[in-house]
């Protein structure tokens, strides 16, 4: 099987990302063919500063390969160092309908958060996911759940190519996490866990133990007393289960009996605990990679050179059943 997957180089990886998307690429690389992108171009369509991006491409690389990527089993490129993306992209916009982009809620919640930046790259972004997966043949892309709707375009903008010049792509599918999916935001349980949006509410994978323990301890919680997973009545709490089962590999029900006859502090303190231990591994990962600069490049040069072989066939591939060559 072919996977694809890529991620924003923008702010620190936090525990949302690893659950939901990176543990799984770490999984599938032992078995399949992976190609994994820092998407830089897509990072640029909100407000950004353009002195600090080539530190968050290389902070997030190391994050990356200290969550357990490994270079020698998959891919692992710059968006930006591949120019068939941005070209396929283009390509895909002269047959997508407008309606289409316009339905994206990513769009609409994004233009809401910035309304003096909406600009065409971030109404075209799903064009430019669409041909980061397409250009691999991806059977599989291993996200969370907010970038579901983005696969399905895919799947669609797919089609609509196949049958209007011949077949080229495989019809991807979005994989998601059983419970990693959708990490919430530790201060607004009803939002997705982001460190843009409110880094008070993410865990970032190489965050102190102290940082750890302060944001878990001041999680919003619900009223009431009991340690039960029920996400309308009591999201707070059935987030930081998810998160609790997720690091200590206990189920939801497991768990929901140990701390039956306790509190929601006694429940926290043992979490942040937890927490703690599982992402020290990460902190000393880092602390190794971070001076082998050297070598990251090299490696991300030699992931160019990988995917820029197979985008350059797809793209022959496009271009003459379109006529362009
Ligand atoms: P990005 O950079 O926002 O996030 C990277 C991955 O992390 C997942 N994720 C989460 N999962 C669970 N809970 C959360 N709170 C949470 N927050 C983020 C995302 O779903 C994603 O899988 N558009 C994409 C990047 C992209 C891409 C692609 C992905 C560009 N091209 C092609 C797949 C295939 C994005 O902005 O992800």
């Amino acid at each position: 099987m072919k996977i694809f997957s890529g991620i924003r180089p923008s702010g620190d990886l936090h525990i949302g990302n690893y659950f939901g998307a990176i543990k799984q690429w770490v999984e599938l690389q032992e078995k399949q063919e992976c190609v994994f992108s820092i998407v830089d171009l897509h990072a640029i369509t909100t407000p950004y500063r353009p002195e600090n991006l080539q530190n968050n491409i290389l902070e997030l690389t190391i994050a990356l390969l200290a969550a357990g990527l490994d270079p020698e089993k998959c891919v692992l490129f710059i968006q930006s160092q591949v120019k068939e993306h941005t070209e396929l992209a283009w390509i895909l916009g002269t047959f997508t309908p407008i309606g289409e982009l316009k339905r994206m809620t990513q769009f609409k919640e994004k233009a809401k958060k910035h309304p003096e930046y909406v600009n065409a790259g971030l109404f075209n972004y799903p064009l430019l996911m669409a041909a980061d997966i397409l250009l691999y043949k991806a059977d599989l892309v291993p996200v969370g759940k907010d970038q579901e709707q983005h696969i399905e375009l895919t799947r669609e903008v797919a089609k609509k190519f196949n049958k209007t010049f011949g077949e080229v792509f495989k019809i991807p599918k979005a994989l998601l996490s059983e419970r990693g999916q959708k990490i919430m935001s530790l201060q607004y349980p009803k939002k997705k866990m982001s460190k843009t949006d409110d880094p008070a509410g993410a865990i970032g994978i190489f965050d102190t133990p102290e940082e750890i323990k302060e944001k878990i301890m001041t999680a919003v919680t619900d009223s009431g007393k009991i340690i039960k997973y029920d996400l309308n009545r009591k999201p707070g709490i059935s987030n930081l289960l998810t998160i609790y089962s997720l690091v200590s590999q206990r189920s939801i029900k497991t768990l929901e009996k140990d701390f039956k006859r306790k509190g929601y502090r006694e429940f926290k303190k043992s979490l942040a605990l937890i927490s703690i231990r599982s992402l020290e591994v990460f902190r000393k990962k880092r602390k190794e990679l971070l001076a082998r600069d050297v070598y990251i490049k090299e490696m991300l040069n030699r992931g160019k050179n990988r995917a820029q072989t197979i985008a350059q066939s797809t793209m022959r591939e496009i271009k003459s059943r379109m006529g362009l060559i």
